[in-house]
């Protein structure tokens, strides 16, 4: 059966009437690395979703695997025809542990009636560490880490205890980690990718696409644009396949001026991971944590936001300094949070996209007491062609939108608050690269106009060209802090290690 390729033809999807897909053909060949690529709403995950039968094409649409007929929109056959996913939302019951959400996609181990439950923690805990995660996997996942729960996501689909991967498809499966942490999924790839299966991969990072495919696809709009070797393919021409057009230089912002008190100053702040950590934000700054998952900054923002208690250390908040923080405190002290884990933190999925914008201050739309919807509709707008968040209705429900669309209405409303603090735990994760420029320059803005910006990020190129200084994590403290001349993915790459 080795040695087929997954082939789809004339591929459409509509959604109300607006199509998502047309007429997409599309080839995945055993052996390869074939990214997926385009920018925020071209249809990708639809694509994806389609192959794993959660939603049904459109009339029309055929698929083979080698010569046998592969029926589209159906999970069973998926399974059967051994292809594996990882989707954008990573599809894990939050309220169960990695081996219940293992046991749930393909079955446990079961030996004379019984489930081996020692058997199925220890399987579990290896294909992780293949991985280079070391997690717990009797918590449930809910209490874990986006970076830690991408890691169990992908781990499940590469165990091949019950049944072959013929395909692996992966939908932005490096969102959430690091460099170094995504080479070591790389690695795993390319060793999976040797052994015969046929790999799909969404990324939004273009250096990455460049190193590990071996052909690349390009959507626009629900189109294919076209398929490519990699030979010939750099950046640019990739930016200009997915836009259209070429992506303009970003300009290097102004250095921050620091007068007078630190807006922020921590000291000692000791977590289950931070060690001792101490910083300093001025207003008008952007300060960059870097680290690897694990090493601490992940529990930064929930620390300073009061979703998480500190062991020991001081946090001020200009004169403030709250004792225990709690949410509601951190609000009152103009403390924001923008995390890439938007189904946990920010979205509210039964509001309308117009909504989950204006949400973070609607007094600019209050007259007399009442709100004036109209007004509210037309300043969510202006947000939405800003970033250009698709497709451009207000009213739509927020969770009909692709991941970075979503992303960048959190974005939006926490940006438009213009926040006293803003804190920030990978911000733009699954914007597309046009979308990504307009945001950095937007947090420009609100840094020039006085927010101070405590950016955490797994994306060094992010950091690189945000921040005006940035702090490298290593076991929960800082090993070493960079001014902005001083920092570059590379450097950062290898300073997290
Ligand atoms: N359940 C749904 N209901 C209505 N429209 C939908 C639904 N799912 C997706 N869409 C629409 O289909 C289009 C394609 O979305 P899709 O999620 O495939 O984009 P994507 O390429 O994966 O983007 P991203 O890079 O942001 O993840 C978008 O315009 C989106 O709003
Ligand atoms: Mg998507």
């Amino acid at each position: 059966m080795s040695g087929q390729a997954l082939v789809v033809e004339h591929l459409s999807k509509t959604f109300g009437g607006e199509h998502a897909l047309r007429e997409v053909d599309f080839e995945v060949r055993p052996g390869e690395v074939h990214a997926l690529i385009g920018a925020n709403g071209s249809g990708k995950s639809t694509l994806i979703k389609i192959l794993a039968g959660f939603h049904q094409p459109d009339p029309g649409a055929r698929a083979f695997l080698g010569e046998t007929p592969f029926p589209l929109g159906s999970s069973p056959d998926a399974e059967a025809g051994g292809v594996r996913f990882v989707h954008q939302e990573l599809g894990l019951i939050g309220t169960m542990d990695a081996v219940d959400n293992f046991g749930l996609a393909r079955g446990f181990e079961v030996a004379g009636g019984r489930i081996r439950w020692r058997a199925e923690r220890r399987k579990v805990a290896k294909l992780l560490a293949r991985l280079g995660a070391d997690i717990d996997v009797r918590v449930p996942v809910d209490t874990l880490s986006l970076a830690e729960r991408t890691m169990i996501a992908i781990a499940r689909a590469i165990d091949v205890t019950h049944g072959d991967v013929r395909f692996l498809v992966l939908d932005e499966p490096t969102a959430s980690l690091g460099g170094p942490d995504a080479r070591r999924l790389y690695d795993v790839v390319e060793r999976i990718r040797a052994g015969g299966v046929g790999v799909i991969m969404v990324s939004h990072h273009l250096d990455e696409v460049l190193g590990i495919a071996d052909r690349v696809t390009v959507l626009r709009d629900g189109r294919r644009i076209g398929t490519f070797g990699k030979a010939g393919l750099d950046r640019d021409r990739l930016v200009e396949l997915m836009t259209g057009r070429r992506l303009a230089a970003t300009e290097v912002p102004a250095v921050a001026r620091r007068d007078g008190e630190p807006l922020l100053s921590v000291r000692g702040l000791t977590g289950r991971v931070l060690d001792g950590v101490d910083l300093d934000l001025w207003p008008g700054e952007i300060l960059g944590v870097a680290g690897l998952f694990g090493s601490g900054p992940e529990e930064l923002p929930p620390i300073l936001l009061g979703l998480q208690r500190r062991r020991a250390g001081t946090v001020r908040v200009a004169a403030a300094s709250p004792g225990r923080i709690t949410p509601a405190r951190a609000h009152r002290l103009g403390l924001w949070f923008v995390s890439g884990d938007r189904a946990k933190y920010g979205l509210f999925p039964t509001f309308s996209v117009g909504e989950n914008i204006t949400i973070s201050d609607l007094r600019p739309y209050v007259r007399t007491g009442v709100l004036r919807r109209r007004a509210e509709q037309l300043g969510a707008q202006e947000w939405m062609r800003t970033f250009d968040i698709r497709p451009p209705s207000s009213a739509v429900n927020i969770m009909q939108l692709s991941g970075g669309n979503q992303q960048k209405a959190v974005l939006a409303k926490a940006l438009r608050a213009r926040p006293r603090v803003l804190v920030l735990d990978d911000p733009t994760r699954g914007v597309d690269v046009a979308a990504k420029a307009e945001i950095h320059r937007a947090m420009d803005e609100v840094a020039a106009n006085g927010t101070a910006v405590l950016l955490c990020s797994s994306d060094h190129d992010e950091l690189a060209r945000l921040c005006d200084r940035t702090l490298v994590l290593r076991k929960g403290a800082v090993v070493r802090e960079l001014s902005r001349s001083e920092t570059s993915a590379d450097v950062l790459g290898d300073l997290v290690l």
